[in-house]
């Protein structure tokens, strides 16, 4: 069997996502990010192309750490003014029959209950099409958006996220049996009560008593989607995530990265396949080599350095320093590169030349400009050889990049037999990624346990996995830089 590409249009409720500099292109329609009309083409648009999903980032603070301020995130519009994701996720749905919907959230700053909440209504009225992309938040301001003098220690926050996910388990399968809800008319009685617990949580860090406010929705536990690039996140992954971001600079990280995630995740008890892996993609197509590089050339014109800059959370103000001078130069000079940068350039560049990197289009393995042909071949290349399920679909211009992917580009991969031709009627989005028949979490899932009321109030020490050791195998995952 050929496997089929997955792919989500990768958003986020404000104007500059990931390429900054792109909003003021006359046909960009970010600006229009507080309208719901937005939010509803958009999803229409995807659901043309039988996409997968509209994936959500968020972040839950602004990027404040170059230049000492928010000024140029806020001049840039990088990735603020904001609006929170889950709430436009209703919008696409009524207009929508089968697009799923990733959604990010926060572990760090709120506690779960009402996010339990929030997400089995999402479950409900979506008809079991939603994701959740489970993130720690690395932001320092959003700390202090929330109390905290400064962030919260890295690893700390996956140690919060684990009992978090723990809270969450218990009310999402197990606080209601799937047939509490009897609807009895003749007996006055819509749920029986001796189907619903408490879930009486005493952890570390959260006390829930429950039980859970909504009764079980589609898939109970929304699609879990995770991106992490260091050992604490790779076990929180290898335990939790079903659908996971990987990265990579050449095909063999790549290659390499998903192994050791396999790997993990079969040390966690579960199926070798029990995670996809979805990259972030760059695909900028025409109907012609000319119609590519006039777009091409429209694009690398607009993008800014310093919108990415911001993004990097470098604090050091780059355009500043002579452009002739080495980035060896500097970093001898001890001047304070952010690691996010240092990963990117090399010493032998000049400042310029790091510059003119920081403005370009991202243009690394998960990149490819062309006509349909040419995006099909790497596609297939992607699928075949990297060994990915999907992409998360990087815009450059709204819709534009989605329209031309849709009109473009998936006839291409329908001819070769490398996406799917329509929805499967009713299927929740877990289905979507591992096959009908399956809206639940699986079995050897680690929050299945709780489907077992006598698990539901046993000591979480008691039932995890020996974390810790394993951690220390673990070696950093290629992800790409945070977006
Ligand atoms: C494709 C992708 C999407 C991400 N989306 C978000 C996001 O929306 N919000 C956020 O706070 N972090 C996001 N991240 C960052 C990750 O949650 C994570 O912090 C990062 O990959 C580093 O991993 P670590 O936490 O293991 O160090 C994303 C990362 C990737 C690769």
């Amino acid at each position: 069997m050929r496997k089929l590409l997955h792919v989500n249009l990768f958003e986020m409720n404000c104007v500059s996502h990931i390429m900054h500099g792109m909003w003021v292109h006359p046909d960009n329609n970010r600006h229009r990010f507080n309208d719901l009309d937005f939010w509803t083409e958009t999803a229409q648009i995807a659901e043309h192309g039988t996409l997968d999903a509209v994936f959500l980032a968020d972040v839950i603070g602004t990027y404040d750490r170059f230049r000492d301020g928010p000024e140029t995130a806020l001049r840039e519009a990088m990735q603020i003014p904001s609006n929170d994701p889950l709430l436009v996720i209703p919008a696409m749905a009524a207009v929508t029959c089968h697009l799923g919907f990733g959604a990010t959230f926060s572990t760090t700053y709120e506690p779960p209950f009402a996010f339990a909440r929030r997400m089995s209504t999402l479950d409900h009225l979506t008809k079991g099409r939603v994701g959740w992309n489970i993130v720690t938040s690395y932001l320092p301001n959003a700390a202090r958006n929330f109390g905290h003098p400064d962030e919260v220690p890295h690893d700390h926050r996956y140690e919060i996220a684990d009992e978090y996910l723990d809270v969450l388990y218990k009310l999402w399968e197990g606080s209601w049996d799937d047939d509490a809800v009897v609807q009895d008319r003749e007996r006055r009685i819509y749920t029986d009560p001796s189907k619903v617990r408490y879930i009486d949580h005493v952890g570390e860090h959260y006390q829930v008593a429950g039980p859970h406010l909504c009764q079980p929705s589609p898939q109970r536990t929304p699609l879990l989607f995770q991106a992490s690039g260091s050992p604490a996140g790779l076990e929180f992954a290898a335990r939790h995530a079903e659908v996971l971001f990987i990265g990579g600079h050449t095909q063999d990280d790549v290659r390499r990265n998903i192994a050791r995630v396999r790997e993990r995740v079969v040390a966690h008890g579960r199926k070798p396949d029990a995670v996809r892996f979805l990259v972030m993609a760059g695909i900028i197509v025409g109907r012609t080599d000319v119609e590519v590089a006039t777009k091409l050339e429209s694009y690398r014109r607009l993008v800014s350095a310093e919108g990415a800059l911001a993004h990097s959370l470098a604090a050091v103000d780059l355009p500043s320093f002579p452009h002739h001078l080495l980035i060896g130069t500097l970093i001898d000079q001890g001047v304070p590169l952010a690691d996010t940068l240092l990963r990117r350039f090399r010493r032998e560049q000049t400042v310029g030349e790091a510059l003119a990197q920081m403005a370009s289009l991202h243009e690394d393995r998960f990149f490819v400009a062309g006509t349909p042909d040419v995006i099909a071949d790497r596609i297939e290349i992607w699928l075949d050889q990297d060994g990915i399920d999907g992409i998360n679909l990087r815009q450059y211009l709204s819709f534009e990049t989605m329209r031309d992917f849709v009109e473009l580009v998936v006839p291409e991969l329908r001819r070769r037999g490398r996406y799917r031709t329509s929805y499967t009627d009713g299927e929740t989005l877990r289905e979507r990624m591992f096959g009908t028949g399956q809206p639940r979490l699986p079995a050897e899932h680690f929050g299945a346990r709780y489907r077992d009321p006598g698990l539901l109030q046993a000591p979480a020490d008691r039932l995890r996995f020996a974390g810790p050791a394993t951690a220390d195998r673990a070696k950093q995952l290629g992800t790409s830089s945070p977006p």
